[in-house]
C-alpha cells in the first residue's frame, strides 16, 4: 500500500473515531431520540395551535425530549399524555422553588402576597392538568356530533393563572429565576395546547 494511502486511511480512521465518540457521548446525555411521531406531532402542533403566534417546533421537540416516555409513545394520544406529564413535573418543580422562597421571604414584604398567589396558582394548575389527563384517558371520541369535550381548552386554561403570576413576579428583584421558569411554563402550555388541538382535529 502506498504511504499516502496509509496516512489517509489513518486520518480517516481517526476522524471516524471522533465522530463515533461524539455520537455516543451525545446519547450518554440521556436525551431520548426524536421519533418520527414526535417530529410530526410538533410540526402539526405548531400548525394547529389556535391562539396567535405558535411556539417553535424546536422548543416543542426539546420539551418532549426531556422525558424518556416520549420516545415510547405509540400514538398522538399517548404523546399528549406524556406532554402533560412533562408540564406537570415542571410546574411542580417551579412551585417547589416558590414554596422555598416563600419560607425565606420576610413577613410583611411585597414579596409575600405575590409568591403566595403564585404558589396557589401553580397548585391549581397541576390539579387541573390531572383532570385534563383523566378526561383524555376516558375520551373515546365523540361520534355523536354533540358538543366537543373541549380538551384543548382544558389545558389552555392553565395559561392565564401562570401569566398572572408572571406579571406579579415581573420587576421584583431576586426572583429572576422564577420569572424565567414561568415564561418557559407558559410556552409549555402552548405546546400542550397545540398537541391537543391536533388530537381533537384528527380523532
Ligand atoms: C433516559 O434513558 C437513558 C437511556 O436509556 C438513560 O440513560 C437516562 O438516565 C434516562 N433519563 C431519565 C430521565 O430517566
Ligand atoms: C399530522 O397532520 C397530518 C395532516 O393533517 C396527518 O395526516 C397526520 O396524521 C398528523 N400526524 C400526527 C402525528 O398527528
Amino acid at each position: 500500500m502506498p504511504r499516502t494511502t496509509i496516512i489517509f486511511s489513518t486520518i480517516l480512521f481517526m476522524l471516524l473515531s471522533v465522530v463515533i465518540t461524539a455520537q455516543s457521548s451525545s446519547s450518554d446525555s440521556g436525551k431520548p431520540k426524536a421519533t418520527k411521531l414526535m417530529v410530526e406531532a410538533c410540526k402539526n402542533a405548531s400548525i394547529n395551535y389556535p391562539y396567535g403566534d405558535p411556539f417553535s417546533q424546536e422548543f416543542c421537540l426539546s420539551t418532549l425530549q426531556s422525558d424518556n416516555q416520549s420516545a415510547e409513545a405509540k400514538d398522538l394520544r399517548a404523546l399528549v399524555l406524556v406532554a402533560i406529564d412533562i408540564l406537570k413535573s415542571h410546574v411542580t418543580a417551579a412551585g417547589g422553588k416558590i414554596k422555598k422562597m416563600l419560607q425565606d421571604a420576610k413577613k410583611g414584604t411585597v414579596m409575600m402576597p405575590v409568591l403566595s398567589f403564585c404558589e396557589v396558582d401553580y397548585d391549581h394548575v397541576v390539579r387541573r392538568l390531572n383532570v385534563c389527563q383523566g378526561l383524555i384517558r376516558d375520551y373515546q371520541g365523540d361520534k355523536s356530533g354533540r358538543q366537543p369535550l373541549r380538551l384543548t381548552h382544558c389545558v389552555e386554561m392553565s395559561f392565564t393563572p401562570l401569566n398572572k403570576c408572571s406579571i406579579g413576579l415581573e420587576d421584583m428583584p431576586g426572583v429572576e429565576v422564577l420569572s424565567k421558569e414561568n415564561v418557559e411554563l407558559q410556552f409549555m402550555v402552548q405546546v400542550n395546547t397545540g398537541l391537543l388541538a391536533s388530537y381533537d382535529v384528527h380523532d
